[in-house]
Formats: C-alpha cells, sequence, structure tokens
C-alpha cells in the first residue's frame, strides 16, 4: 500500500475527489493536509510534517482559484500558485516522493488555433492567474524534473463543493431564462474522472506535463443548456458574447486540450478518457437528483 497526502482534499473540489477515489481503492493509504491542519506556508512546519508521514505520492490541489479575484491579489496569488509549489517541489527533491500538481487551460491565452492544444504548444497566459499557474509548473519541473507530473485541466464540476454546474441548475430554477456565453470554447472535466486519472499517473510515475480534461469540446452556453437538459429543469438559455459578459480576468477563446499523451499512459488501465457529456450526466444522476 502507498502512501497517498492530499493537500487540498478537506475542502477543495478537486481534493475530495481525489480523496474519495483513492480512499476507495486498497492500493492507496490516503491523509489530506489543509489550512486547518497547518500553515502549508510554514516551511519549517511541513517539512516536519513530511518528515513524520513519508508519502509515496502528494497530490497538491492547493491553488488561488478565483481567476477575477488574483487580478485584484498578484501578490496573494502568486505566493500560493507559484511560490507554495516551489517550496514544496525543492523539500520532495530531498526524498524520493513522487509529486503530482494540477494547472490549467488558462495559461493558453488569444491564439488563432483552433485544434486542441498540446502541452508541446507554447503557453502565453493572459491573466494573472494564468501567469502565476504556468510560474508554478516552471517551478515544480526546475526541482523535479523526473519526480513530478503536472496535469492541466480545465472547467471543473463535480461534487462536494459549489461549481459551475450548480451555480447554472440553482440559477434556471430561479429563473425562466438564462444567458452564458457563448465565445469561449474549452474542456469541461469531471472531478471524479481526473482523480481517477492522476492515480494511473502516479502509481506509473509518469512524470513530465500532461493535458488531462474529458474528451469532447463546449461553449459555457453548451455546457450550461446540456446540464439544465439532463437535469430536466424547464428554462431557456440565451447566447451571449464576452463583451456582453465583462469579467475582470481575461478569458482565452479557445482551451480546448488534446489528451493523446494521458490516454497513452491510461491505455492499459481501466479508466479511458469519455466525453464531458456521458460524465456531466453521471454527475447530475449522482449527485444532484
Ligand atoms: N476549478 C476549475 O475549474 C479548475 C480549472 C483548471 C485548473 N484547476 C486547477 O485544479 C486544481 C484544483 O482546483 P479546485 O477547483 O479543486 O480548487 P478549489 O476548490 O478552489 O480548492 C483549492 C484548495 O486550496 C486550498 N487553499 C487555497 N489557499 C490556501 C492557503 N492559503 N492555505 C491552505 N490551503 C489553501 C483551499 O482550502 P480552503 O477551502 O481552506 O480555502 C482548497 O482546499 C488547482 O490547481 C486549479 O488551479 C481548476
Amino acid at each position: 500500500m502507498q502512501k497517498a497526502l492530499v493537500l487540498g482534499g478537506a475542502s477543495g473540489l478537486l481534493g475530495q475527489a481525489l480523496v474519495s477515489v483513492l480512499t476507495k481503492t486498497e492500493n492507496w493509504q490516503v491523509k489530506s493536509l489543509g489550512r486547518s491542519d497547518i500553515n502549508v506556508f510554514d516551511e519549517k512546519a511541513l517539512a516536519a510534517f513530511l518528515k513524520e508521514f513519508q508519502p509515496d505520492v502528494v497530490f497538491n490541489t492547493i491553488a488561488w482559484t478565483q481567476v477575477d479575484d488574483a487580478e485584484d491579489h498578484p501578490d496573494q496569488a502568486l505566493e500560493v500558485n507559484a511560490t507554495f509549489a516551489g517550496m514544496l517541489a525543492r523539500l520532495l527533491a530531498q526524498t524520493s516522493c513522487f509529486l503530482l500538481h494540477f494547472s490549467t487551460d488558462f495559461v493558453f491565452g488569444s491564439h488563432s488555433q483552433r485544434l486542441p492544444l498540446t502541452e508541446t504548444d507554447t503557453p502565453a497566459p493572459e491573466s494573472v492567474y494564468g501567469r502565476t499557474k504556468l510560474a508554478g509548473e516552471q517551478e515544480i519541473f526546475s526541482f523535479l524534473p523526473k519526480q513530478a507530473a503536472v496535469l492541466r485541466t480545465a472547467w471543473l464540476f463535480g461534487p462536494w463543493k459549489k461549481n459551475f454546474i450548480t451555480t447554472i441548475l440553482q440559477l434556471a430554477q430561479k429563473k425562466k431564462q438564462l444567458t452564458v456565453v457563448a465565445d469561449q470554447c474549452g474542456s469541461p472535466t469531471y472531478t471524479l474522472d481526473l482523480a481517477r486519472w492522476s492515480a494511473v499517473v502516479a502509481e506509473k510515475r509518469a512524470y513530465g506535463l500532461f493535458h488531462a480534461v474529458n474528451a469532447g469540446q463546449a461553449s459555457w452556453f453548451e455546457f450550461a443548456s446540456k446540464a439544465i437538459q439532463l437535469a430536466h429543469i424547464d428554462g431557456t438559455v440565451l447566447p451571449i458574447t464576452s463583451s456582453q459578459w465583462p469579467q475582470k480576468a481575461k478569458r482565452p477563446p479557445y482551451s480546448v486540450l488534446s489528451t493523446t499523451k494521458l490516454a497513452n499512459i491510461l491505455d492499459t488501465s481501466a479508466f479511458l478518457i469519455r466525453p464531458w457529456e456521458e460524465a456531466l450526466a453521471e454527475y447530475i444522476e449522482q449527485f444532484m437528483s
């Protein structure tokens, strides 16, 4: 049995999914660590904890994820998304522990490409969140070039925490008509699927950068419309443009991710990369009805 430490496992959207998936298998002994346990930025305290628990794999989901807020708090976002990631990687470099870290499609910016982006495409973030997450990736690989995997994911939905789908379904129950942005295209991803892929990557110690999202693509408008249809809510969704829904942080207009590299790692495992619609149907049926 391997020891897994899930940073953010008690309260995060992805962290809770990881804890749920890992504890259901016999391969892992799981511990989560978060704000209420120690100040994770206290290097000495974190080092002492790691020395005592001796994890085989650390899954780091701790991040500043409030994308618009990050524009007003760039230093704090950098501290969580890059400085902390670097400190963790530096501590783990003195051990044989593998690090699995998560990044984002928002490392990409406005480009003319309309083909799914691969791990070798050049990132060009246009938001504080995207820039700090990219800096986090670089920190990690500078200390752990062959002892870490960074999974870039996107548009997460799943149980146990508020997310885009819970917000949309709540709104749709209150209002007959919703407007949702239709000119941003990305890769909706189910946290429980991502957690299962993460476990395989960790078990195989597959190091490097991977794009990890469900198959297919959608605009926010299509994502919301599908959720409302699957939840059998009688509401109308109307498409609008990003300029009709101004947000502080600039989002990439097209950030669909190619998962060919991850699919090769998952090849012999039980977990394939299914279409986001199938995963969304399962989520709504199991957790929202
Ligand atoms: N959500 C998405 O759509 C999305 C898309 C692309 C990539 N990602 C990436 O996926 C990963 C997981 O995202 P998520 O949506 O699961 O994030 P989340 O729900 O916001 O969870 C973030 C976790 O980090 C913890 N955290 C933040 N600041 C902390 C601090 N100063 N000290 C201790 N803990 C702190 C939070 O703890 P508290 O609950 O105590 O604040 C929470 O457990 C992140 O790396 C994110 O960048 C997410």
